[in-house]
């Protein structure tokens, strides 16, 4: 059985962007499957087309490479794509000047160039059918540069600040862009970053489904940020408020007093 929307979700094989296929199946979307490891792709993908009904591809692709990122922006232009959930992610808990140049320069391709690069596939599309969503998956982390984690924090701090742009453009095309930042989530990625999760406080951890579905609440919402863990709304609101005040002081023709 094939529905009318269609949910193309980026790092489904594991963690956040599985349970996220698993909700969106069941909120009734077909979908297309995004990540390297073909094998748990397809087992989620029988799964689902089981449980669900829903029809379930899969692609195989490595979101670091042109190729594989442009195998995925070709599906985004060709086909009705309701839902695009950048997902994928990686972040190698390593000092900047001793990390491999490969694993940064895959950190900064898969967490910004290609969450860049199918968010504009997706988007003229969206925008001539008026309707759409896209879901980047930021991090808490945007908020907080740090050692061991420089880069990946910078990667999400592109996330926050090009989503909430690009939102503001898409807006008046009737489609939602929508950042959701996760802070402690239990999944596989801190293991293939390197790190024990144990090396955490696991009491600020929350698993993936209550992410997904605090996420998934956000974006029924109307939400451009999601912060799953904040309690308190307030503090988006003063923080972003501060933010605001700090740009329109920064509308000056002189240098400061104290720099001259
Ligand atoms: N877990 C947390 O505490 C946490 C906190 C804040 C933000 N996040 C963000 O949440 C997102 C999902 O992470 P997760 O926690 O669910 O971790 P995860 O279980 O490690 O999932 C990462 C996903 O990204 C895919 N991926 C990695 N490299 C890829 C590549 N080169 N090409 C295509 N796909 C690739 C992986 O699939 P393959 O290996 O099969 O390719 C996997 O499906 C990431 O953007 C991460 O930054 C996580």
């Amino acid at each position: 059985m094939s529905s009318l929307k269609t949910a193309l979700i980026t790092g489904a094989s594991s963690g956040i962007g599985a349970i996220y296929a698993r909700r969106l199946a069941a909120r009734g979307y077909d979908l297309i499957l995004v990540a390297r490891r073909t094998d748990k792709l397809t087992a989620l993908a029988a799964e689902l087309d089981q449980s669900s009904g829903v029809s379930v591809r899969t692609l195989t692709a490595d979101l670091t490479s042109d190729s594989g990122i442009a195998s995925i922006e070709q599906v985004l232009r060709d086909e009705n794509i309701t839902v695009l959930v950048n997902n994928a992610g990686m972040g190698p808990f390593a000092n900047t000047a001793t990390m491999t140049d490969a694993d940064a320069i895959a950190t900064l391709t898969l967490n910004v160039t290609a969450l860049m690069r199918l968010t504009r596939a997706a988007l003229p599309g969206m925008r001539v059918r008026k309707t759409g969503t896209i879901v980047n998956v930021g991090s808490v982390m945007a908020f907080f540069p740090g050692p061991m984690s420089a880069l990946y924090s910078a990667t999400k701090s592109f996330v926050l600040t090009f989503s909430r742009g690009v939102a503001e453009e898409a807006r008046e095309d009737g489609v939602l862009v929508q950042a959701v930042l996760p802070a402690g989530t239990v999944t596989d990625f801190y293991e293939t970053a390197g790190v024990s999760i144990d090396n955490f406080d696991r009491s600020v951890f929350m698993t993936a489904e209550q992410l997904v579905d605090a996420g998934l609440v956000g974006m029924d919402r109307g939400e451009l940020v999601t912060l799953p863990s904040v309690q308190d709304e307030t503090l988006w609101a003063r923080y972003d408020e501060a933010r605001a005040n700090l740009f329109a002081g920064t509308q000056s023709s002189q240098p400061a007093s104290r720099y001259i």
